[in-house]
């Protein structure tokens, strides 16, 4: 007789992993709430920089007190590029598991100083020496959902690719939604879109929270997310559609000589086409965003006198669980707690 799927409840119920796993899951989650919390005082202030250290200062405190000996595999940027989480930085409180560490405190620091709509906090860990790590700044993307999973080659044409998607998601290619970054590299991209059929959406920043929509298609109304943005985007994105299930290419960008040589002497070939395990290979991935600014994704943080709300997504590859919190925090009894 087959298995009743209800017993999967059981499982979730009684046998949750061993304590790191749980507690990976969710500190991740209080790291990006934090993170998202410091940055979202700077909204609209037109403080880049300001932004920027706050999410940064604020996640660097909290990634000490995860239970993990983490390294930043691929963050923001090199060891003298303060206030960065640093290429090579080690977080954590030191104890196992060994854990390789994606961060972008801010995904839209442009939005969060503009007070627009789409910044967010993130950070992402998988085994040791599994993420991707490129000092090439853009890649090449193609994101779709699980039901479109297998369907996507970034070899073949725009048409093709929509086409294929179109097919396996059994929908019209005009329904479509491709969501694309605006910019000028992306004229090429977006007549091909057009000629093709389908709808496009462009985003001024932040093509994470639009990748992780693209893989959640019954959710967000995005189908699909090309473009080129940056690697460490890239890397994030791939831990959340590795948890969600959907699927993922992607080519290194490099953007001149230098970067083309970078990337040969990293040992990689420009043209290589990376799947979503290339990108984040382990298996167990844990994957955690928290909106700063509203958004479609994630409504941003709100501050009503003591109480602050958050607003996040929490994913872990080993289980397939997509956790949607909110959170109520009392800054008054944190603060209590926090003096001696
Ligand atoms: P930052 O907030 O880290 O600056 O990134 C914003 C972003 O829009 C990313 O989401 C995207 O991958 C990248 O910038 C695109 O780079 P560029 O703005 O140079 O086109």
């Amino acid at each position: 007789m087959a298995k009743d799927p209800l017993s999967a409840i059981h499982i979730l119920t009684t046998d949750p992993g061993s304590p790191t796993d749980r507690n990976l899951a969710m500190d991740l989650v209080r790291v990006t709430e934090g993170a998202a919390m410091s940055a979202a005082r700077f909204m609209g202030r037109d403080d880049k920089i300001a932004a920027d250290r706050a999410a940064v200062e604020s996640m660097r405190r909290s990634l000490a007190y995860v239970d993990m000996a983490g390294v930043v595999k691929i963050g923001e940027g090199e060891k003298d590029e303060a206030p960065m989480l640093y290429i090579g930085e080690e977080v954590g409180n030191g104890n196992p598991p060994l854990v390789d560490v994606a961060v972008d405190p801010i995904d839209g620091t442009r939005l969060v100083a503009r007070g627009l709509p789409g910044g967010i906090a993130t950070v992402a860990l998988s085994e040791r020496d599994t993420l991707l790590r490129t000092h090439c700044f853009y890649m090449e993307k193609l994101v779709v959902g699980p039901r479109a999973k297998g369907a996507i080659d970034l070899r073949l044409s725009v048409a093709d690719n929509l086409a294929r998607v179109a097919e396996a998601e059994e929908r019209h290619l005009e329904d479509l939604t491709v969501v694309v970054l605006d910019r000028p590299r992306h004229e090429g991209l977006l007549a091909e879109v057009r000629a093709a059929g389908a709808r496009v959406m462009l985003i001024s920043d932040g093509d994470v929270a639009a990748g992780i929509m693209a893989a959640l298609p019954e959710r967000t109304g995005i189908d699909v997310l090309m473009g080129v943005g940056g690697a460490t985007e890239a890397v994030l994105t791939a831990c959340a559609v590795r948890c969600i299930d959907g699927d993922m290419q992607c080519r290194l960008w490099p953007r001149n000589d230098e970067e083309r040589h970078l990337v040969r002497a990293e040992g990689y070939d420009e043209t290589h086409v990376f799947s979503a395990a290339e990108l984040a290979g382990g298996e167990n991935i844990f994957f955690a965003a928290t909106g700063i600014t509203d958004g479609e994704m994630l409504g941003g943080v709100r501050f009503a006198g003591d109480k602050v709300t958050t607003h996040s997504v929490v994913m872990r590859s080993q289980s397939g669980t997509i956790r949607w919190v909110d959170a109520v925090h009392d800054l008054r009894k944190l603060l209590h707690r926090s003096q001696p």
